[in-house]
C-alpha cells in the first residue's frame, strides 16, 4: 500500500494571483482538489498527506501539515507526518491538476514490477533541445533519449528517506525528488505520461488546464 504526499504550499508568484497557486479556482474548484480526486480514486493509495500554506485547513480525507520554505522541505515535512506504515511513497505537485488515476496506477505498477527505487511520470520531449553558453549553442542533445519529467513520482520509502536526508541547501537545489535518488546511485525508471499532465506555472498554463479539464 502507498501513502501519497501532495505538495501544495507554494505561493505561485509566477501565476500572479492573490491566493496560493494550489487554491486558485480551476474549473469551479480549487486546483488542489483535482489531484486529490485522482488519488482518492486509486485503491492502493491508503492515505494522503498535503503540505499546505500557513492558515489553510486540510481538505476532507487528507492529513494537512505546514509546508516548508522550499518545495523539497514541504516534501520532507509531509513524509515525516506520513508515519512509516507504507513501503511506497508517492509525491505529487498540486500544480499538476490534470493527473489521472490511470497515471498514478501506472507509476505504482512500474515500481512494483521492476527492480528500481523510483518510477516517475515523464513525457517524451518533442522539441529539439540545445545547450548553450550564454547565447551561443554548445551542443544539440539527442532527443530520442530525452524526457520532460513530471509528477507523480513513486518511491521505495527507504530510498526517498535517504534522498531527503541532506542539508537544506542541497535539497533546495534539486528540481525534483528523483534526482536525489539518482545521486545516491538509485535506479529510477520513467513511466510514459501524457503531455496534458502539465504543470501550471503561468496564466497561460492555467487557461490551458481549464480548457483541457472542460474537454474531459
Ligand atoms: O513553484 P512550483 O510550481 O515549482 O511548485 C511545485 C509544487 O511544489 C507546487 O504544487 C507547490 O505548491 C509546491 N511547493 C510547496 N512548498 C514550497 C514551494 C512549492 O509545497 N515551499
Amino acid at each position: 500500500m502507498a501513502v501519497a504526499l501532495v505538495v501544495a504550499a507554494g505561493r505561485g508568484e509566477r501565476l500572479g494571483t492573490e491566493r496560493p497557486k494550489a487554491f486558485v479556482m480551476l474549473g469551479g474548484r480549487p486546483m488542489l482538489q483535482w489531484s486529490l480526486d485522482a488519488l482518492h480514486a486509486v485503491d492502493a493509495v491508503r492515505r494522503i498527506v498535503v503540505a499546505l500554506p500557513p492558515g489553510v485547513h486540510a481538505p476532507a480525507g487528507t492529513l494537512g501539515v505546514p509546508g516548508g520554505a522550499e518545495r523539497s522541505q514541504s516534501v520532507r515535512a509531509a513524509l515525516r507526518a506520513a508515519g512509516d506504515d507504507d513501503d511506497v511513497v508517492l509525491v505529487h505537485d498540486a500544480a499538476r491538476p490534470l493527473v489521472t488515476a490511470q497515471l498514478v496506477q501506472d507509476c505504482l505498477h512500474a515500481l512494483a514490477t521492476h527492480d528500481c527505487d523510483a518510477a516517475i511520470a515523464a513525457a517524451r520531449v518533442t522539441d529539439t533541445i540545445k545547450e548553450s553558453d550564454g547565447d551561443e549553442v554548445v551542443r544539440t542533445l539527442d532527443r530520442a533519449n530525452l524526457w520532460a519529467v513530471q509528477t507523480p513520482q513513486v518511491f521505495d520509502r527507504a530510498a526517498l528517506e535517504r534522498a531527503l536526508s541532506r542539508d537544506d541547501a542541497e535539497l533546495a537545489a534539486a528540481t525534483d525528488d528523483a534526482s536525489l535518488v539518482e545521486r545516491d546511485g538509485g535506479t529510477v525508471r520513467v513511466v510514459s505520461a501524457p503531455r496534458e499532465n502539465l504543470k501550471v506555472t503561468t496564466p497561460f498554463d492555467l487557461r490551458l488546464a481549464e480548457l483541457l479539464l472542460a474537454a474531459r
